[in-house]
């Protein structure tokens, strides 16, 4: 007898796919970034060789999902009163802006993308201090930058990012108080901490696939967030775009108004991240009102602080916790609807059509 042995799908570990396997794997992921980096008794974090960078400013250069995880990374610093701004990295060298004594910073899972590196080099050019927050050891942006911080999320063959994604958003909460030092600092350790078995909650009891099966025929799919939630919203359309071919858009909830609405009718699920109770939420919830008031189904990625629950048709759930790293939770459950999703379209989901893995090419 001979046993059937196919490396391609061992690899998936009894997943159909590698994405979902993935997103499986970030509970995993995120430990591993957060090892030795966190002392949660001192409520500090140690970032190991970095030195002391304390930069005036930081300059985000990204692409696709890395320039979302930049986006909040940049709102980080600046909570932490640095000026901070996210750009993409195609449009940074095009015009490459001031830079002063910014430290700029590739946001690059790969580590290879074409269109970062240039925007790496751009700045290199004009003496600025570099540094890379990649996935790859000894990639091209590790060796180039002045610096390398390592996301460690382990191998990603899906072209979809997904482990890599939260991987870069705990990273940057890392680099940001590591530099820093200002904020709450120990309610944010607390709840770094806490993030891998919160994501595993998340992954266990997500609804997201009845979610999925509800709105697999939709016409466009929306998601709105604000603050932290923004990037979420962006890279939860960026996801649903990639993997099922559909249109999807991402907004920023208080944006919707000012032209995204005229799109919005019973065909066009809304999926809403609101979390907290404060000022944010409450606009968001008057955001998902108009919303509702049109007729657009709404899918609430709620943790139940606000009474947005009452406006929508779904609710995927979320632990309490800080709101940053409720970010993280809201994309995992994002995640989940796009690959169900496209899996119920019969989508190519670890290679979908037009796109590669790393863009070497500008
Ligand atoms: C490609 C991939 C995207 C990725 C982007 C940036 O377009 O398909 O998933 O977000 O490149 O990749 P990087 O390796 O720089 O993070």
């Amino acid at each position: 007898d001979t046993i059937e042995w196919d490396p391609e799908e061992t690899g998936k570990s009894g997943y159909d796919h590698y994405m979902l396997k993935e997103i499986h794997e970030q509970p995993r992921a995120l430990r591993q970034c957060l090892r030795g980096r966190v002392d949660e008794m001192a409520g500090t974090v140690d970032i190991e060789d970095l030195g002391d960078l304390s930069p005036t400013g930081v300059q985000f250069v990204a692409c696709g999902t890395s320039y979302h995880a930049a986006l909040y990374g940049a709102q980080l610093f600046r909570e932490a009163g640095i000026p901070a701004q996210a750009f993409l990295a195609s449009e940074y060298a095009t015009s490459v802006p001031p830079i002063g004594d910014a430290l700029v910073v590739g946001v690059t899972q790969s580590g290879e993308t074409a269109d970062t590196l240039s925007a790496l080099r751009a700045a290199r050019k004009r003496g600025a201090r570099t540094m890379t927050v990649t996935n790859v050891v000894g990639s091209t942006a590790a060796r180039e930058c002045d610096h390398a911080f390592y996301i460690r999320a382990g191998p990603e063959i899906g072209v979809a990012a997904s482990k890599t994604f939260s991987s870069q958003q705990v990273a940057l909460n890392l680099l940001a108080l590591g530099m820093t030092n200002t904020g709450d600092v120990r309610e944010i350790i607390t709840a770094l901490r806490e993030l891998p078995g919160n994501v595993q909650r998340v992954l266990d009891e997500s609804v997201a696939e009845d979610v999925a099966e509800v709105y697999e025929d939709a016409g466009a799919y929306f998601f709105i967030g604000r603050g932290y939630q923004y990037p979420v919203a962006l890279e939860g359309a960026l996801k649903m775009k990639e993997i099922t071919y559909k249109h999807a858009e991402g907004f920023a909830s208080g944006e919707l108004k000012h032209g995204p609405l005229a799109l919005v009718t019973e065909n066009t699920p809304v999926f809403a991240v609101v979390t907290g109770d404060g000022e944010q939420a409450r606009k968001t919830v008057g955001n998902v009102k108009e919303v509702e008031a049109r007729d657009a189904p709404v899918v609430a990625i709620s943790d139940g602080q606000s009474d947005v629950d009452r406006y929508a048709d779904h609710v995927l759930e979320l632990p309490e916790t800080h709101p940053r790293a409720a970010a993280v939770l809201a994309n995992t459950h994002l995640q989940l609807v796009s690959y169900h999703v496209a899996n119920l379209l019969g989508r190519n989901i670890d290679k979908p059509r037009n796109l590669a893995k790393s863009v070497t090419v500008e």
